[in-house]
Order: structure tokens, then sequence, then C-alpha cells
């Protein structure tokens, strides 16, 4: 049997998973919000028309941040219509999506609704169609504790305490074609410094993503980056990135490894980020918000244009998918020093955790496995660690890790956890040499795996892909403990830390 190895020490830490490396992304797009996560007429929807078998399913998860409301949404998006009383609200064309946007689901049914899923808002204001003003008054109708035009109309709308949003986003995407009011680096360099510089008097307690580039695959990407940075470096917090990641026509092996271009990305935009601090002379560190991440896989469903609520992407992810998801979450894990924000995209029907019938069933795809163990297990200090590991080539790829893994200490629980996928089609011994932890107790195993790399969850199988604790998969070995990796295999392996030497 092929053998591995881990080797990591208290002492030799990446840095401590930030709060916000949690997340995931709730856009007016397709069925995310409309028969998604709010449907009145449906038979779970509470007073506020918010499905609470939806939330039950969320709330499983424990997200700590959601970014709202798109999105390519966003660039067209005028988020007063979303306010005030409903009967009133305009219903409008999305051309972003090419959906009707009823305006019944706005601002604050979200702060509502993010309010009983525990997580923290990130908000982005819409730089393409608007601009400064619109992002100050915005910013003012949140947080503005005095009293102004915009703080009392949010009073007036019932909200008497302001939100103290603190993540905003200064639009989305605005390098793509798609986009609606795309821009050169020159000018949303510009205008995200100007709008930075706004919000930040208006409320200096917020922090600011500035747009990267939408992919690796642009041809603009990474001047894009270092073009923005160059315009923005200190009135912004975070460099935004994105990446969806896809088998298309691969093979598994090759698709397996795709998580290591997502590494080569998050190392890329960290090297354009440090030259603008070094041209700069600044003593600023950029942190990275790494605000939409995911696999993608063409949907199940067809969209049906100029709908509310229709599906988009709407897609029973595979058993192959929760395994590249999974390391592409171990991805963003192994650089907690510098993504200080991650975010899923998208929550609930688009490229789903969570997927949902109109009027009937809420379930959960396979990916929302590895993000509720990793959000569960994986919050504390990440280790540097070395693995060895066999390796194998496949066309597009060479010397890729058979065994994908990290490890976390969480110091007040007294645990180590190591995550680890097994992209090879035999079991695999992980030897797990933890050093400086005293003698470690192995606590649980669980495993995400299935005989069939195709396999779905249905509404009628909701279960059909689901983990389940692994029984005698430790072993002791030299005063190491080992454990067993099925094939094609999502592991949370669990060890109670003993007394340090
Ligand atoms: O699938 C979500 C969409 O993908 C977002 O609206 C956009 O930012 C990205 O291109």
């Amino acid at each position: 049997m092929e053998t591995a190895k881990l080797i990591a020490s208290k002492d030799y830490t990446i840095g401590r998973t930030s709060e916000r490396l949690f997340g995931s992304f709730v856009e007016h797009m397709g069925s995310v919000v409309y028969n998604g996560i709010y449907e009145p007429d449906h038979p779970a929807a509470d007073e506020n028309g918010f499905r609470t078998d939806v939330l039950c399913l969320v709330n499983e998860l424990a997200l700590s941040v959601v970014r709202y409301p798109g999105g390519n949404f966003t660039s067209g998006y005028d988020w007063k219509d979303g306010i005030g009383p409903k009967e009133w609200r305009p219903v409008r064309t999305d051309v972003a999506w090419r959906q009707i946007e009823p305006n019944t689901f706005g601002l604050n049914e979200f702060m509502k609704w993010i309010g009983k899923v525990g997580a923290d808002p990130i908000m982005t204001v819409n730089l393409g169609t608007k601009g400064i003003e619109d992002a100050k008054n915005i910013l003012e109708y949140c947080n503005f504790e005095g009293d102004s035009y915009w703080s009392e109309l949010r009073k007036a709308h019932g909200v008497e305490q302001p939100y103290r949003i603190r993540t905003w986003c200064l639009g989305n995407e605005l390098d793509g074609e798609w986009q609606i009011a795309r821009k050169t680096p020159e000018q949303y360099g510009l205008l995200a410094c100007e709008t930075a510089k706004v919000m930040k008097w208006l409320d200096p307690g917020i922090e600011l993503v500035a747009v990267g580039s939408s992919t690796r695959q642009m041809a603009t990407y990474p001047e894009w980056d270092r073009k923005v940075l160059e315009l923005t470096y200190e009135h912004v917090d975070y460099l935004s990135l994105h990446n969806y990641i896809s088998k298309r026509e691969a093979d598994t092996a090759t698709y397996l490894a795709m998580p290591m271009d997502m590494e080569k990305q998050i190392r890329e935009v960290i090297a354009t980020c440090d030259y603008v601090q070094a041209k700069k002379r600044s003593g600023k560190t950029m942190m990275l918000s790494f605000d939409e991440w995911n696999v993608w896989r063409a949907p199940d469903v067809e969209y049906t244009p100029w709908q509310t609520g229709s599906p988009y992407d709407w897609v029973r992810f595979r058993m192959e998918d929760a395994l590249v998801f999974g390391s592409a979450m171990l991805t963003i894990l192994r650089h907690a020093d510098r993504i200080g924000i991650a975010c899923q995209s998208l929550l609930v029907n688009t490229i789903p955790m969570i997927l949902t019938e109109k009027g009937g069933a809420a379930w959960r795809n396979p990916t929302f496995y590895p993000f509720a163990h990793v959000s569960r297990y994986g919050r504390g200090q990440v280790l540097r660690a070395i693995v060895e590991s066999p390796k194998y080539d496949t066309s597009v790829y060479t010397d890729v890790p058979v065994v994908d893994t990290t490890a976390v200490y969480r110091e007040e629980q007294g645990e180590a956890t190591v995550f680890a996928v097994n992209r090879g089609d035999e079991p695999l011994l992980l030897e797990l040499s933890l050093r400086d932890f005293g003698t470690c107790r192995p606590l649980e195993h669980i495993a995400l795996k299935h005989e069939r790399l195709d396999a779905v969850n249905t509404s009628a199988q909701p279960l059909n892909v689901s983990p389940a604790r692994e029984t005698g998969t430790f072993t002791s070995k030299d005063d190491h403990t080992a454990v067993l990796l099925p094939p094609y295999s999502w592991n949370v392996v669990r060890l109670a830390t003993g007394e340090s030497r």
C-alpha cells in the first residue's frame, strides 16, 4: 500500500485563520434569492418569507460572512429599489442575468435573513452604472449613527440602530467584458480610490475590497491588479480574486489536480500585491479577499430568461466535485496568512452547496460537507506542514501529490485536525508526525466517499453522498499515528493533543 506522511510542529505555523474565511455568497441570480432562501408561498416559509428548511441547512455550515447582492447583478442594481414598503418597490429588468427583479427582497430583508444565519454581511456597491454618491448613500443608510436624510430613512423603515456593516466591496469583476459598465484598470482604479476616500471619510471603521482580476485567464491579468493597486493601495484593505474550477473535458486525475492552479493564482496575486507595496515603499501588507471560489459544472436544468427565480446554473454536484472543492478549501487554508476573506459562490441553487425545489425539498449537494467540516474543525492555527506523498502525472500536470493534506491546531479545543483528499484510486496510509503536541489520541475519522465518482444527491436520495465515521482506520506506528484514507475520499481526522513536552 502506498504511504504518505505529514510532519508538523506546533511551533511552525502559517497563521491563524481569519474569522472571515468561512463565507458564502447570496446574489440576486436565478433562484438563489427567489425560490431559494426566500419563497413566501413555501410551506416552510416563516413570517418574513424565509424558507426555514433552507435556514436549518445554512446554519449547519456555520458561515462567518455572506457577500451580497452580487456579483454581476450589482453593476446594474439600484439598492434604493429594494427598500421601503414593498408595494412601492419597482419591478425592474436585470440585464446581467436577463431576469425580472421584483425587489420584494432587498437590503433590509437580507439583513434580517443574515441575522438568523448569525454571519456578518459583506456588501458590494455598484461601481458599474452608479458611483461615488450612490456608494456614500448606501453606507450612510446602513451605518450612519447621526441624523441625516439616509439614516432617518433607515429609521423610518423600522431599523433604529445602524447596521455597522464592516466590509464593503468596491464593485465586482469590472475588468470583464460581460460586466455592465466594465472599465479599464485606470478608470476603475481612480473611481475605486475616490469612492474609498469618501466611504472612509464617512465611516473610518469600514474595510474595503478592490476588484482584482476576474480570472487568471484574463488577458489583462495580472497587469489589471498591479495598475488598480497602484491607484488604490493606501485606501483599500483587500484585493479580490475569483476562481471557478471546471472539469469540462478533462479526465478525473487531471480534474483532481486543478486546485494546483488556484495555488499558483494565489501566489501570483500575492507577488503582485507585494510588488506594489515595494514600489510604494509602503508599510502596509495587502490582504486578499477570495470572495468567489467554487467548482463549476454544466447545469442540470435549463435557464429561462426574463423570469423571477428561474434556476440558473442549478447543478447536482458529483462526488468528484466534492474532492476538488475540498482541495480548493485546503489551498485557501494554506494561505491563512494572506487571505483574510473567502466566500464560496453561491450558497443556494446556483452551483450551490444547498439545492431546493420550488414548493418542495431542500437538500445538501456533496460540496456542502467539506465546507461544513472545515468551517467546524478548521478554525485555528494552520500548521506549516511538510507533506511527503507519492505523486502522479497527467497530460496537463506533473508531480501531483496523491494526497492533498493540511493540518490545523485548535488550541482552545486541545485538538489538531488533519484534512486530507486522497486523489488516488487505492487506499493510502497517511502517517501523522505531529511534533511537540505530546501524545495525540485519535478522536474520530470522518470520510466522504462513494463507489461512484459521478454519484449525486437528489430530493429522493438526499443522503446518497454523505460523510460517515470510519472505524478501524487508525493505527500506531513508531510513536506516530497513521490513518487509512479510502480511495477517492475527503477526510477529517481529529486528534486530541497531549501535554507538550
Ligand atoms: O456565478 C456567479 C457570477 O460569477 C458572479 O455574478 C460573477 O461575479 C462571476 O462571474
